[in-house]
């Protein structure tokens, strides 16, 4: 099903699977059409499906990662680089060790820097130098936040540290050995960063997700929701599986 809601286009398919295909053929479209173009990753287990099919499309000879150049979204801090909960290990093993990326277009946020101001500082350089995200993948926590930008008091704008709120490193502490191994902090996009993405596609499954995502489409624009921004932004996307659409057929309903 494709429906908008304002400027937000959305598409709702049958369950994780099929939400994956339609991420991977929408990333797809955009690469092709700009195969130079700075692409934004995510981790989570959402884009797992779609990062999955985007190597067989690469096996396949359908999508080419020569020339594209990459940004994630947001590191833990601190995390050593052997540790296999950290994001640049994810992204190796799920997507960049699988396709042809050319190494030096990889970009992540380092979670071992011993200054993190100059380390956000030169990726928001290197954003800018490379002319911007032409399209941004997102997930999404289940208070909302998108990167790690938690709920607060106001939308963060350019990409700095910030602190884990109890709710992410609960929700986080799936991954590690125990809820102690989460790290507190992480570095992250800030939300002017996200925003200025010419393109934006957030992926959302399953059911604990349907809440979240009916006040991010429905509710009060706030920096208690930070997905809530994602409602100005000129071109979003929004991928859901039946049980995250769960709350927007709700709303729709009454
Ligand atoms: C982490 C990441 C987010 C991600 C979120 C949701 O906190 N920093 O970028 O969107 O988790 O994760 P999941 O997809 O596992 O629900």
């Amino acid at each position: 099903m494709f429906f908008k809601i304002g400027n937000i286009k959305i598409h709702i398919e049958k369950d994780y699977n099929a939400m994956s295909a339609r991420a991977a053929d929408i990333f797809t479209e955009a690469a092709v059409k700009n195969p130079s173009g700075a692409y934004g990753f995510a981790t989570g287990s959402t884009p797992i499906g779609m990062y999955n099919v985007l190597v067989e499309k690469y096996k396949e000879g359908a999508l080419d990662f020569s020339q594209l150049s990459t940004f994630n979204l947001d590191e833990y801090y601190p995390i050593k680089s052997d540790n296999d909960q950290c994001y640049r290990c994810f992204m190796e093993q799920r997507l960049f060790n699988l396709v042809n990326l050319n190494k030096s277009n990889i970009n992540l946020l380092n979670g071992e820097t011993g200054d993190t101001s100059r380390e956000c500082s030169a990726y928001e350089e290197k954003i800018h130098l490379a002319g911007g995200i032409v399209l941004q993948i997102l997930g999404i926590g289940t208070n909302g936040h998108i990167g790690f930008n938690e709920p607060g008091d106001y939308f963060s704008g350019a990409t700095g540290v910030v602190n884990l709120t109890k709710n992410t490193i609960d929700d986080n502490a799936r991954f590690f050995e125990n809820r102690d191994q989460v790290p507190r902090k992480a570095l992250s996009m800030g939300i002017r960063t996200i925003m200025s993405s010419k393109e934006i596609l957030l992926l959302a499954s399953g059911k604990n997700k349907s809440q979240i995502i009916s006040d991010t489409l429905f509710g009060r624009i706030t920096p208690q929701v930070p997905a809530s921004i994602l409602q100005v932004h000129r071109h979003v996307r929004v991928v859901l599986d039946e049980a995250a659409a769960e709350g927007i057929n709700n709303r729709l309903l009454t």
